[in-house]
């Protein structure tokens, strides 16, 4: 956490009086990195909003961080070849470790297709703190869904290095979640992670 890194020398980390410890007490909750994964069109943006607006509605403090969004704005400059998406993937990784320690139930809706760039947003959470979500949904539902027409261009040639057409998704291992989005409605998706979370205890009994 306090790794002093190399373009940053002579900065010194400053200890916060306000903790994470002290912003879960007055908020009633544990923070939480709600990590959700899949291809384009998997769902996971819808889930992670349906989720937040449920806890928000029971008096949660939360924020999705959306890919498409994100890319609106702080990753604006970053566009699909590998290395983009890394990077990507490693400021959202670090934006929501900061959510985290504000005390938030953080949920993020990214492809994030690489095992590597997702083991690394995993290892700089505490543990049990990252909960990986995978929204599965076989490719060819996705490309029939076609929300956003961009499957059509992609298969057209029209978009490069399009996620499961020309450029890869691999599929977590062991996330602590799949949901399999083509099979479930969404209020059932909803409740397996809502569930989740009280198993884990970041919500409390009642609220
Ligand atoms: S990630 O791979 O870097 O994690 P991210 O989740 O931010 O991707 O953005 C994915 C969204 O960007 C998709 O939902 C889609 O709307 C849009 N998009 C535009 N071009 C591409 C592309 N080449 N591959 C995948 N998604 C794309």
């Amino acid at each position: 956490m306090n790794k002093q890194p190399e373009k940053s020398a002579n900065t010194v980390w400053h200890r916060a009086t306000v903790t994470r410890q002290r912003r879960e007490q007055k908020n009633a909750h544990k923070s939480a990195v709600l990590w959700f994964t899949g291809l384009s069109g998997s769902g996971k943006s819808t889930l992670a909003h349906a989720v937040e607006e449920q806890l928000h509605q029971s008096g949660m403090n939360t924020f999705v961080l959306d890919g498409d969004n994100v890319r609106h704005g702080l990753c604006s400059d970053l566009g699909f070849s590998d290395k983009d998406r890394k990077e990507n993937i490693r400021r959202i990784s670090e934006t929501a470790k900061l959510l985290l320690e504000a005390g938030i139930i953080t949920l993020t809706a990214f492809i994030s297709p690489f095992k590597t760039e997702r083991a690394i947003a995993r290892s700089l959470m505490p543990h049990g703190d990252f909960i990986e979500i995978h929204c599965f949904c076989p490719l060819t539902v996705c490309e029939q869904r076609d929300v956003k027409g961009l499957y059509k261009k992609a298969r057209l040639g029209e978009i490069k290095e399009f996620t499961g057409i020309s450029s890869p998704y691999e599929e977590p291992e062991k996330p602590e979640l799949r949901i399999d989005t083509s099979r479930l409605t969404l209020e059932e998706s909803m409740q397996q992670v809502i569930s989740l979370l009280r198993d884990r205890n970041i919500l409390p009994l009642q609220k």
